[in-house]
């Protein structure tokens, strides 16, 4: 510790030789500090030659008698530490305001040695606690900011000592504990407390209601917990109150609206539940009301239209039903009106139409019907309209997007019919257009203009008709893009692969022709691609070789006449989803797809595919055992309003749609082919396999003898070959199989029984083979006796059956659960976050 002390003494000497020994000690303690920071590139004006004194330099003010009394540096770039600065130097500074700069090491306790200090600011920079046990009171601070630093533990003793602060904020540090109940009985002069973003806890002190001035009381996201205090509503003073994202509960008191001085009511992300009291309608200067996430409900009080002053409503993602009462029409100062996810039912109040300040409307999720306000949009500015997820009919009011404002339009899942607004062709800030699951129809290319920040463009099950027009090519920001389900036609346009930014691609089940155009660059960010059920045509479409990071591909129920080329098994080596089914596809199915490492479903089935099933189908790596990883598509599009990606499966024999997770659906179509040869008898060590289906090829030979290992095997289809022998006894071994198709096959021998096997017992399954017997065919077997024992063993077998029929509806039920969970996840970030913490817990 000696060597730092002769470099300081040394920069003493030195910055004393180079003033001419004419600097004051305040001047000298200036330069000292300013000699010790690592970045003070601002203070260039700190200079010990010039003929003026301190008093002109950057930030520093003096009084009359030239006496520093204010030093100013908010955001001047400085980095460093504060230990060389010496306090002792500066007994009449009264404002010390250093925030927004680089500082780091701790703060010094010496700053207590500042007697006059009243307004003290070290807010965002990256200082640590001082030695709390060293501060002294300092009578005289008004102002204290410590925000946006690196401090934590109890809430400091010291501030108790600071009898005369005014200000206080603690706010973005990692503050613990409780709020002392001291704190209002020491400091009553506060008006404004900032303690939110640390992780304080406890209830909050009803003592707060105590400090007569208080203006704004700052409490958000930490952890306290307890009800709303009943007291803090007599704070007549009271502005701003944002006890938001805490874990707070109970009701909100009644006595709310005797908060009449009110301006912002920040409550978000709480456990309140119970009603709105209609007191509310008193906040006549209430200018924000948030309540978002919360589960409070019953109706919307009417008494809401009083708050004319109200410009924010947040009261989503709540259970509040009846409807939207008409007295909303009154609060003309609204600009922003979120009642997404809650029960509302009902017509939407034309007088919402009356609120020429709203830009924002979000409906979305709720139990509402009827029309959409006819003149709604019309003189309101509005940039997002969310009415998704709702029973709204009837068309859509032209005047909409007369603002041309329109940034986000929702109005999936409802049953909104005819055309769409011509004004959304001229809405050329829109982002996001989603209008699925809706009966809209029109010519795709009239509707849409020129929308160059355009991300999400979702027209799923409508019945738009036209063919896309090259303007498509100039949506360079889209990131989804799901026309499925329409009446669209036409080749798409050569310009097509301009769309470099493309996630997500969705044009199955329409009419378009000809081929994917081919690209000049790499598609990386392209994750599923989905033409299926189109009248595409011609060769494998090459472009795909681009599309290196293609996660889902589906080309099914198209015209493709070519062989699978070799180089999909290298080039696309994300491959989770590979669907080629019903198209005519010839020669080979190429070796080089077992390379594909994360392949979980194959789909190749109905094509003209020949030659055996490759043996290196045996090292599928992602089919040898039980997915657990969930392949969620969800493109990374981060609003309120996710989009959720589709895989179409046919599975046990009918066509299922898979949205938002996959990892129920590990399976291998090779049916309806041309495919020769033995059943590989490596294909028993893809463990992770759902489902199998080989059925209607020419495959030879006998049936693997440890196809009892596919453990999780739900469904097995390898019907209509020419598969001879027996079958082997480990298929008894299959657990989880609810469909068997072995019929129309060579086989011989006994059926095997016992365990699962017993639950099928349609003779169907077996049907059509040369020599098979035993349960559950009426062919006895040579050597069995013909009587059929009313035995014990048949009693047995009941009971097996219903234990695992009982089995069955568990599994449904659990994945009827899931699909309902799912069903909610699609809408609102703040419910998937809190399910999936559910499910994590348990
Ligand atoms: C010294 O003071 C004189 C007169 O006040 C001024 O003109 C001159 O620029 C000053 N010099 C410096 C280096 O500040
Ligand atoms: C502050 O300056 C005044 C003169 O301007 C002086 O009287 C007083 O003693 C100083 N205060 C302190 C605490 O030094
Ligand atoms: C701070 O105030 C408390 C009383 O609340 C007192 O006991 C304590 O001594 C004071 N601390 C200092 C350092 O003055
Ligand atoms: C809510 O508070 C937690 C810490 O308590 C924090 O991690 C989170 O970011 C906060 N969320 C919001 C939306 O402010
Ligand atoms: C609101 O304030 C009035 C007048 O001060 C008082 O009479 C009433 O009890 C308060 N209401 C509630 C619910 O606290
Ligand atoms: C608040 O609600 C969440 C989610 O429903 C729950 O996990 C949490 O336990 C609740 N907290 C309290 C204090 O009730
Ligand atoms: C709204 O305020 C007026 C007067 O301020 C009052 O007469 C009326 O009852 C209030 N409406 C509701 C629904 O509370
Ligand atoms: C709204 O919900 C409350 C309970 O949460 C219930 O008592 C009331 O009947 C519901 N009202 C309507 C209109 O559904
Ligand atoms: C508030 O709205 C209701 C229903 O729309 C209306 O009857 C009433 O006159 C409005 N009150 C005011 C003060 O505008
Ligand atoms: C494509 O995948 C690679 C990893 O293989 C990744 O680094 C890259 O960011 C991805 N590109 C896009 C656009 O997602
Ligand atoms: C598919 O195979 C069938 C039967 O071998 C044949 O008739 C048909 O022409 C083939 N189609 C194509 C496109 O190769
Ligand atoms: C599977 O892969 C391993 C190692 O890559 C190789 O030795 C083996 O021959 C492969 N098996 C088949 C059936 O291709």
């Amino acid at each position: 510790m000696v060597q730092p002390k002769i470099l300081f003494c040394a920069t003493i000497v030195l910055l004393v030789c180079m003033s001419n020994a004419t600097n004051t000690p305040q001047e000298l303690a200036l330069l000292q500090w300013k000699a010790s920071l690592a970045d003070a590139n601002s203070l260039s004006s700190w200079s010990p030659a010039g003929n003026s004194t301190c008093c002109s330099w950057l930030g520093i003010t003096c009084d009359a008698a030239g006496h520093v009394v204010e030093l100013s540096l908010p955001s001047a770039g400085l980095s460093g530490k504060l230990d060389a600065f010496d306090f002792a130097a500066f007994p009449n500074l009264t404002k010390l305001n250093l925030m927004n700069n680089s500082l780091v090491g701790v703060i010094p306790y010496r700053l207590c040695e500042l007697p006059s200090i009243a307004w003290l600011d070290l807010g965002s920079n990256y200082l640590t606690n001082p030695d709390y046990s060293r501060l002294s009171p300092m009578p005289a601070l008004e102002y204290l900011s410590v925000s946006r630093n690196k401090l934590n533990g109890a809430f400091p003793q010291f501030i108790l000592n600071c009898t005369n602060l005014i200000f206080l904020d603690l706010s973005k540090n990692a503050f613990n504990g409780p709020i002392p109940d001291l704190l209002a009985k020491m400091t009553p002069n506060l008006v404004h407390l900032n303690l939110s973003s640390n992780e304080f806890s406890g209830t909050i002190p009803r003592s707060l209601a105590q400090l007569p001035k208080l203006q704004e009381l700052r409490l958000r996201s930490n952890i306290f917990s307890g009800g709303f205090p009943e007291m803090l509503t007599t704070m007549s003073t009271l502005q701003v109150l944002t006890l938001g994202n805490n874990t707070l509960s109970g009701s909100i008191p009644m006595g709310i609206g005797n908060l009449t001085s009110l301006q912002v009511l920040g409550l978000t992300n709480n456990n309140f539940t119970g009603p709105l009291p209609m007191s509310i309608g008193k906040m006549k200067h209430l200018r924000a009301f948030h309540l978002f996430n919360n589960d409070l409900n019953g109706a919307i009080p009417p008494a809401i239209g009083n708050m004319t002053a109200l410009q924010q409503l947040f009261l989503g993602n709540n259970y509040f039903n009846g409807t939207i009462p008409p007295e909303i029409g009154n609060m003309t100062a609204l600009q922003q009106l979120d009642l997404r996810n809650n029960q509302l039912e009902g017509e939407v109040p034309a007088a919402i139409s009356l609120l020429r300040n709203l830009n924002y409307l979000a409906l979305g999720t709720n139990r509402l019907t009827g029309t959409i306000p006819l003149d709604l949009g019309c003189r309101q500015p509005l940039n997002l309209i969310g009415l998704a997820n709702n029973s709204f009919y009837g068309e859509l009011p032209q005047g909409l997007c007369r603002s041309f404002a329109l940034e986000v339009l929702a109005l999936n899942n409802n049953n909104l019919s005819g055309t769409l607004p011509s004004c959304i062709r001229n809405c050329s800030n829109l982002q996001s257009l989603r209008l699925g699951g809706n009966h809209l129809s029109g010519n795709i290319s009239q509707v849409l203009g020129v929308h160059s920040n355009l991300s999400v463009l979702d027209v799923s099950k409508n019945q738009f008709s036209g063919a896309l027009p090259s303007t498509f090519c100039s949506y360079a920001s889209l990131l989804i893009l799901d026309l499925s389900n329409n009446n669209l036609s036409g080749e798409l346009p050569s310009c097509w692969w301009n769309l470099q930014n493309l996630q997500f691609m969705d044009l199955s089940m329409n009419a378009f022709i000809g081929k994917l155009p081919s690209a000049r660059n790499h598609i990386s960010s392209l994750k599923l691609l989905n033409v299926a059920n189109n009248y595409f045509h011609g060769e494998f479409p090459s472009v795909i070789q681009k599309c290196k990071n293609l996660t889902v591909l589906n080309l099914g129920r198209n015209r493709y006449y070519s062989i699978i080329p070799s180089w999909l098994g290298v080039t696309n080596s994300r491959l989770r989803i590979l669907q080629l089914r019903s198209n005519m596809f010839h020669g080979n199915i190429p070796r080089k797809l077992s390379e594909l490492a994360y392949l979980q479903l194959l789909d190749l089935a109905d094509n003209n595919l020949t030659g055996s099933i490759p043996t290196e189908f045996a090292n599928l790596t992602s089919m040898r055992q039980q997915n657990k990883e969930q392949l969620v598509i969800l493109v990374e599009y981060s609003t309120q309003y996710p989009y959720f990606g589709r895989v179409d499966i046919n599975w046990k024999g009918h066509d299922e749609i898979f949205q938002r997770t996959v990892s129920l659906v590990t399976g291998m179509d090779l049916s309806s082919n041309f495919l020769t040869g033995e059943i590989p008898t490596g294909l028993s060590n893809l463990q992770g396999l759902k489902y199998l289906n080989l059925s209607r090829n020419h495959l030879s030979g006998s049936i693997p003898k440890d196809i009892g290992d596919l453990k999780f095997l739900e469904s097995l289809d390898i019907s209509w070959n020419q598969l001879t022998g027996t079958i082997p006894s480990s298929i008894s071994n299959l657990m989880s199989l609810s469909s068997l198709n072995l019929s129309s096959n060579q086989l011989s021998g006994r059926i095997p029984k016992g365990n699962q096997l017993q639950t099928l017992d349609d003779p169907s399954i077996y049907a059509n083979n040369s020599g098979l017997c035993g349960f559950p065919l009426s062919i006895a077997c040579p050597g069995d006796s013909n009587s059929v024992p009313a035995s014990d063993e048949q009693k047995e077998y009941h009971k097996d059956r219903e234990e695992l029929w009982l089995c069955y509806w568990v599994i449904a039920g659990f994945i009827f659960g899931i699909w309902l969970w799912l069903g909610v996840l699609v809408f609102l970030k703040p419910w998937r976050v809190a399910i999936f913490e559910f499910v994590d817990k348990m």
